[in-house]
């Protein structure tokens, strides 16, 4: 459409980093794009377009963007000595925070272009052909949901992502978030129907609401009035061919007490919980500026127990934060123990430019850095075995997804999110089926399908 090309078929690279909203946008981004002729390949060497969707949480993660852009370049040269041209853009969050930089320090770059402007992707390109260095990191006014096409009518995987809130207003003195993301934004309930009802008739069982800080969505209701995040998903509930509603990352403040209560009473929202805590210590937390102590937040877990007795609850954890004493890391291990976690994502502290936490003095030596997270991992490595364990023998209804990776075999998840492989057919993809779980490997669990369970002829496969 932008160059006349629409005819032509070119092929279009993504490679994402970081986290699931990530995943969401770059979908997105293919999808903006198809219009402009743009089908996706999985070989970076076949593209007439290479994205890179970034992420800047860790400096890490910040790094792997540039030896990526060492990659790209030498597709695009070998690519050039065949007369073809190939297209470079940068995405996520590195771009938008350090979109000049960029393309100062990597050449190769046609195109930087923000989270918040990817509706204009096929515009911006065309504006990259002729002029090198187009640079897009501002944040529009328009809303970038409201110009993205719908979404395709066919989809590989029963299960998907819903991006239903933006940006985040916490501003922890570690995270980049509020920066790259920009402020809080929700999306209106009538649009998430709508998309979330596309996805259903595609076959979609499960989807995963999305947000940096999801539990703070309060989104224009069709009443007008500003619906929570409860509210949204007890709508969602009611969407024909949704079966499985899930919901991340969440923030400790606001767990409200209607989102508490949802757990108890709707069974389409899974007995899952991403809820970070970050450290143990008070005065970690404070220095976080997190807005909770410890014990609100032992409190918090125990009240939603009470709603949810066999939730499994996740958290991020962030080891080394500036000022960290030995006794100040023993209450992180110790919170870890008393609540009891199905699965844990721990990082070192890494200093992010900009924030708060990047100057203050006292930061800690990455030899101590790295000894704490190699403790603190085999802690929730025991408490990750002792749940899934718990599984072994229990009969539970696992979202069939894709083929495993033995012949005869299928793959899916279990309503605590762990991934399970069993004998089955490939008509049970994209069903719920009953499984007696009958072990827990380190990666999987594995069980046969329940004697109880036809899945013979009557099942009509819908994934
Ligand atoms: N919005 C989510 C998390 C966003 S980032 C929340 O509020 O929890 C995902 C995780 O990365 C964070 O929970 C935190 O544990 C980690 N993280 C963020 N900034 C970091 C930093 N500077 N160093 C190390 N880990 C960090
Ligand atoms: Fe970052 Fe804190 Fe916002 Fe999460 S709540 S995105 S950690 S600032
Ligand atoms: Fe990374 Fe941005 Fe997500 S910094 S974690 S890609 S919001």
């Amino acid at each position: 459409m932008t160059d006349g090309t629409t005819s032509k078929t070119l092929k279009l690279h993504v490679k994402t980093f970081g986290c699931q909203m990530n995943v969401y946008d770059s979908e997105r981004m293919a999808e903006a794009l198809a219009p402009a002729g743009y089908a996706l390949t999985e070989e970076m060497d076949d593209a007439d377009l290479v994205i890179l969707n970034t992420c800047h949480i860790r400096e890490k993660a910040a790094e792997k963007v540039y030896s990526e852009l060492g990659r790209v370049r030498l597709a695009k040269e070998a690519r050039a000595t065949t007369g073809k041209e190939t297209m470079v853009a940068v995405a996520g969050c590195v771009a938008q925070a350090e979109g000049a930089e960029i393309m100062r320090r990597a050449n190769v770059v046609d195109l930087v272009v923000g989270p918040q402007s990817y509706h204009q992707l096929p515009d911006l390109l065309a504006k990259a052909k002729t002029s090198r260095g187009v640079l897009a990191t501002e944040f529009p006014t328009e809303d970038k949901f409201a110009h993205l096409p719908a979404r395709p009518k066919k989809r590989a995987l029963p299960s998907a992502f819903v991006t239903v809130q933006e940006g985040c207003d916490k501003f922890c003195t570690f995270c980049v978030v509020p920066y790259t993301r920009g402020a809080e934004f929700s999306r209106p309930v009538s649009q998430l129907v709508q998309e979330t009802e596309g996805l259903a008739e595609a076959g979609v069982r499960e989807i995963t609401l999305l947000g940096q800080n999801v539990n703070a969505y309060h989104g224009e209701g069709p009443d007008g009035k500003d619906w929570s995040l409860a509210d949204l998903l007890r709508r969602l509930a009611e969407i024909p061919g949704i079966e499985r509603l899930r919901y991340t990352t969440s923030h400790p403040r606001d767990m409200a007490d209607d989102l508490i209560a949802l757990h108890g009473d709707e069974p389409k929202v899974m007995p899952y919980l991403h809820l970070p805590f970050q450290a143990g210590a008070d005065r970690m937390l404070k220095a976080m500026n997190r807005k909770h102590t410890a014990e609100e937040y032992r409190e918090l877990i125990g009240r939603i127990r009470q709603a949810r007795p066999d939730i499994a609850l996740s958290t991020d954890i962030i080891v080394g934060f500036p000022g960290e004493t030995d006794a100040d890391f023993e209450e992180t291990v110790a919170l870890v123990k008393q609540i009891g976690f199905a699965q844990a994502f721990s990082f070192k502290y890494s200093a992010r430019p900009g924030t708060p936490a990047s100057t203050l003095e006292d930061q800690v030596p990455e030899e101590a850095k790295k000894e704490r997270l190699q403790l603190l991992q085999a802690v929730i490595e025991e408490e990750r075995k002792r749940f899934e364990q718990a599984l072994v023998g229990q009969t539970i209804p696992v979202l069939f997804e894709r083929r495993g990776r033995k012949p005869g075999q299928i793959a899916g998840r279990s309503p605590y999110l762990q991934a399970v492989h069993s004998e089955g057919p490939e008509s049970l993809l994209g069903e719920i089926v009953e499984v007696d779980i009958t072990a827990a490997g380190p990666n999987s669990l594995t069980g046969v399908i329940n004697s109880g369970f036809a899945w013979d002829d009557t099942v009509q496969a819908t994934g």
